[in-house]
């Protein structure tokens, strides 16, 4: 079967496959705008964009930048924008993830805006209040959930207060990497597995109108692919694949680090966002474990629940800190996130976006998987 294209507002996305939004510096203009070259959605993270370009932002003596203005850069981010579209040749579409629990979020939505974005993707929390920050700029809006109860409640918020309704939305189950939209226990109950939250939530958008269903979270290959779109799906969220090629943005070091990734090194970890967060027993999340704390202040003010360092200090770390050291390439001191699925990736090696889309459109065969599923 050749995979439908997805109808995003009034864009036709010809390969159904969204690249998942990873921060801090997994996913910024490189991947993005190749993924958006191959015909499918490109997505931006646009947390931690300071890191990028240290000639835009103030940064403290360890390389930090500082405050929130600095940390969630707007001068970074439209840079990011503007070269991701020339990357992406016209092609497919760039969208932009932003974490709803980053402070300064309206402001970087509007940031988002006003550099091009055609789409924002925006989870961890309920993106409430978004489509007051982009008013009537043309740009699809894309909420995060994890049940049909919180599509619910963004729907009717939505259009009672703003006269609209998201153009898609993205259901994330917990196998997904980084932050998970469920309590611990929870991520590991049958109920809240992708596959089974996913039929009262395609029923939810129907009472809406047919709103497109994109799914994440341990979507793995062609055949995944091909099961969700068959059972309603407008589409697929994948990141943890796309780490593994020449055009993630993440140094070598990191993707060394999940392509080496065992199974069982993949965990879940209490994170200062107040959600459990997938990532892998490196030497600082040993440290952790062993009861070590290694929170060092709070400098970014990056995300609002933390309340300025005040989680961070409980559960031992600050999260910008520490993905902005793993983007820095520090393999002792940083956090690396991966999806459950991690652990697949030796079988491939890194390869470029090119074969990957190939891949997971069953045009190439799949060395992660025992079977191949190639279109005939
Ligand atoms: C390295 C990494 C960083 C991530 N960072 C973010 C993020 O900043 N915001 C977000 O909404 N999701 C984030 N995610 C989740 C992805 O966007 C995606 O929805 C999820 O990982 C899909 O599952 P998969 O990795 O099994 O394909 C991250 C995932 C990874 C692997």
């Amino acid at each position: 079967m050749s995979l439908p294209p997805l109808k995003l507002r009034n864009k036709l996305i010809p390969i159904p496959i969204f690249q998942g939004g990873m921060g801090v510096g997994i996913s910024w203009e490189r991947l993005a705008g190749t993924v958006a070259r191959e015909g499918a959605v490109g997505i931006i993270s646009a947390v931690g964009t300071g890191y990028r370009y240290p000639e835009l932002v103030k940064r403290d003596k360890f390389g930090r930048p500082i405050g929130s203005i600095y940390t969630h850069s707007k001068e970074a981010l439209t840079r990011m924008i503007g070269e991701a579209k020339k990357l992406s040749e016209g092609k497919g579409a760039i969208g932009v993830n932003i974490l709803c629990a980053i402070t300064d979020y309206g402001r970087v939505a509007v940031d988002a805006v006003e550099a091009g974005a055609d789409i924002i993707v925006s989870g961890a929390g309920l993106p409430l209040r978004l489509p007051e920050y982009v008013g009537d700029a043309d740009v699809a809006l894309i909420p995060i959930v994890s049940s049909a109860r919180a599509l619910n409640l963004i729907c009717r918020t939505w259009e009672k207060k703003y006269k609209r309704l998201p153009d898609a939305v993205v259901l994330e189950g917990p196998k997904s990497g980084g932050h998970q939209g469920f309590k611990y226990e929870e991520c590991f109950m049958p109920e809240h597995q992708l596959e089974n939250l996913f039929p009262s939530v395609l029923e939810e958008t129907r009472r809406w109108g047919n709103i497109p269903v994109i799914v994440a979270g341990g979507v793995w290959s062609y055949r995944d692919i091909v099961y969700y779109i068959e059972q309603g799906a407008g589409g697929v969220q994948m990141a943890t694949r796309f780490i593994a090629t020449h055009e993630c943005d993440a140094p070598l070091v990191y993707k060394e680090t999940v392509l080496n990734a065992k199974e069982e090194d993949i965990i879940l970890f209490k994170s200062p966002v107040g959600y459990p967060l997938r990532v892998i027993r490196t030497p600082f999340v040993e440290r952790l474990l062993a009861g070590y704390n290694g929170w060092n202040g709070c400098i970014s003010h990056c995300i609002t629940p933390c309340n300025k360092g005040e989680e961070a200090r409980k559960v031992g770390f600050c999260i910008a800190d520490r993905l902005g050291s793993a983007w820095l390439g520090n393999y002792e001191e940083g956090i690396f996130i991966s999806g459950a699925n991690g652990h697949l990736l030796k079988k491939q090696g890194i390869i470029s976006v090119k074969e990957l889309i190939g891949i997971l459109t069953g045009k190439m065969p799949d060395p992660t998987l025992e079977e191949e599923y190639v279109l005939k």
